[in-house]
Order: structure tokens, then C-alpha cells, then sequence
């Protein structure tokens, strides 16, 4: 069990997740806060915080603690002006809400994202919740049999998995299709490790989704099919999850190496905005891993 001085760390639930407390993201964050916060991620793969109503700036300023943030494109989401890096998730009656599925965001990318840091700037009274899964929980719930199978497998990710379905049809019209264009063009299907070995914590995570996961390679296509589907049951086990709802100024952080989510679409046409941001790098856990190895 981590041991923590500055802030408070309360599980979710017995796999995934925990609350942090005794933070207040709107005043300047200690390097030791950051440590722990960043410790306590990489323990839980998501942390949740309660009343922050930080604004776009703020969030951004936090985030940018952990590592580089990528501007946001306006592509599937809006953005503001008020902070380039943040993307602005509106969900309302001529928008309804298409994010539920499990996924873990940048799958598709040669190089996928360390972390997302999600606030709730206006969720709705009922509904809308996110559900999050421990993808290392998930790993070590499959049987011996299943894992000695899966252990050396590729994966091939691919971002038209999801977005040449019928659902995301509206994605490609309009101010968004030029983003949607650029995203389909710098990310051709790419393999990763069905497997890999987390590069901060040293554990092993079934990188698996229904949306980005193509294939896994080195089994017959049908077999791969089989194994997809039979993964894609696995990882909605309620065992691996957490399901958070959120007040204004709930503020989800989530590792993409070792979770996924998926937001609940059962709102509409009720109003949902969120506000979202992408850090690439995880600047701590890898320096941390530097000076380890010397
Ligand atoms: C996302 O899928 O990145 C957003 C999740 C949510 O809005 O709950």
C-alpha cells in the first residue's frame, strides 16, 4: 500500500479508482501534491476529484504539471479560446451523445496518450455518468490458460474501427470533417502489444477495446474475431469497474495505459458538457523510471 503525506487517497471501489482529497486545484499545487496525485494514479489508473471548479486555463495549467498537453482539434469536439489545449464536449438535444463504448483514448496512435483529465463543467441532474475499468484488473481475471494464450499476442488498433461506423456518421460533415480527415490520414492502423508492461508501475495490462482494437494478430481471423468478442465481454465486467457520477466541478484523471471508459448515454436530450484534455507525455513517471534504472 503507497504511503501518502500531503493529500488523501480513498479507493473507489476493490479494482479501479479513488477519490483524492485534501488538494485545491484552483491554488498553485506543491511538487510534492503532484508526486503523490501522480503516485496515486498509477496505484488506481483513474482518481476522481470533488468541487474544483477550475477554469479551462487552470485545468490546463494543472494538467501541464504532468507532462507536454496536445493542442485540442476541433474534430469530434469543440474547443475554446480560452485554453488551446482544452476540448469542449457538448452533448444536447441536436447533439446526442455518442462516446458509450469502451475505449482508452489515442489507442489508435502510434504513439497513444499517457493520460486524460476530464471536468464537469455542467453535468445533467440524472444520468450521464462515466464508467471506468482497470485494464490490469482485467489482465489478471482472465484464467491462467487464457493469459498464456494472449501474453506475447499483437494487437492492430485502428482509429476507422469506431469512426466508419453508422454512429459516428455525423463526425464526417460539416466544420468537423476536416479534423476527422487529418486524424484518419496521420494515424494508419498501427500494432501495439496486446500485453504490455506498464513502463511506470512494471504491471501488465490487457490493452484491449471493442472500439480500437482491430484485430489480434497470430491467430486465423476467425479466431481473432472469437477472441474479440469474448475480450469485449470480459472488459465490461462489472469487477474491473468503477461508474462515477458527476456534480459540477468533478474532475476525472485517467492513465490510457492501464484503463478504459465509457461515457453513458442515458441522458438525452438532456445537456451534458464536459471539458477534456489530452497530456501525452507522462513526464513524472518516466523520469521517476530514469533515475530508478540509474
Ligand atoms: C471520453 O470518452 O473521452 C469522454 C468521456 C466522458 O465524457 O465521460
Amino acid at each position: 500500500m503507497a504511503d501518502y503525506s500531503y493529500i488523501s487517497v480513498t479507493p473507489a471501489s476493490r479494482n479501479c479508482g479513488a477519490f483524492i482529497t485534501g488538494v485545491d486545484l484552483k491554488q498553485p499545487v506543491s511538487d510534492a501534491e503532484v508526486a503523490e496525485i501522480h503516485q496515486a494514479l498509477m496505484q488506481h489508473q483513474v482518481i476522481f476529484f470533488r468541487n474544483q471548479d477550475v477554469s479551462p486555463q487552470e485545468q490546463a495549467a494543472f494538467g501541464a504539471r504532468f507532462g507536454r498537453l496536445r493542442k485540442a482539434r476541433r474534430a469530434a469536439f469543440d474547443t475554446t479560446d480560452d485554453a488551446p489545449e482544452v476540448s469542449v464536449i457538448i452533448n444536447d438535444r441536436e447533439n446526442p451523445p455518442y462516446i458509450d463504448h469502451f475505449h482508452a483514448d489515442g489507442m489508435f496512435r502510434a504513439e497513444p496518450e499517457f493520460a486524460s483529465l476530464l471536468k464537469a463543467e455542467s453535468p445533467p441532474t440524472l444520468g450521464g455518468d462515466t464508467i471506468f475499468v482497470s485494464l490490469t484488473a482485467a489482465w489478471r481475471g482472465l484464467s491462467d490458460a487464457m493469459r498464456g494464450l494472449l501474453a506475447d499476442k499483437m494487437g492492430l488498433y485502428d482509429f476507422m474501427r469506431l469512426h466508419s461506423s453508422p454512429e459516428k456518421a455525423r463526425n464526417w460533415e460539416g466544420a468537423a470533417r476536416a479534423g476527422m480527415l487529418k486524424t484518419r490520414e496521420e494515424n494508419p492502423p498501427v500494432q501495439h502489444p496486446l500485453i504490455p508492461v506498464h513502463p511506470v508501475t512494471g504491471e501488465q495490462a490487457l490493452y484491449f477495446s471493442e472500439s480500437f482494437t482491430a484485430a489480434i494478430l497470430g491467430v486465423t481471423k476467425y479466431e481473432s474475431e472469437g477472441l474479440h468478442a469474448m475480450l469485449t465481454r470480459h472488459c465490461a465486467k462489472p469487477e474491473f469497474q468503477y461508474r462515477l457520477n458527476w456534480h459540477p466541478g468533478t474532475i476525472a484523471l485517467w492513465d490510457n495505459r492501464s484503463s478504459l471508459h465509457y461515457a453513458v448515454a442515458d441522458y438525452w436530450p438532456d445537456t451534458r458538457i464536459m471539458h477534456r484534455l489530452t497530456i501525452e507525455t507522462d513526464d513524472i513517471g518516466l523520469g521517476r523510471r530514469a533515475e530508478a534504472v540509474g
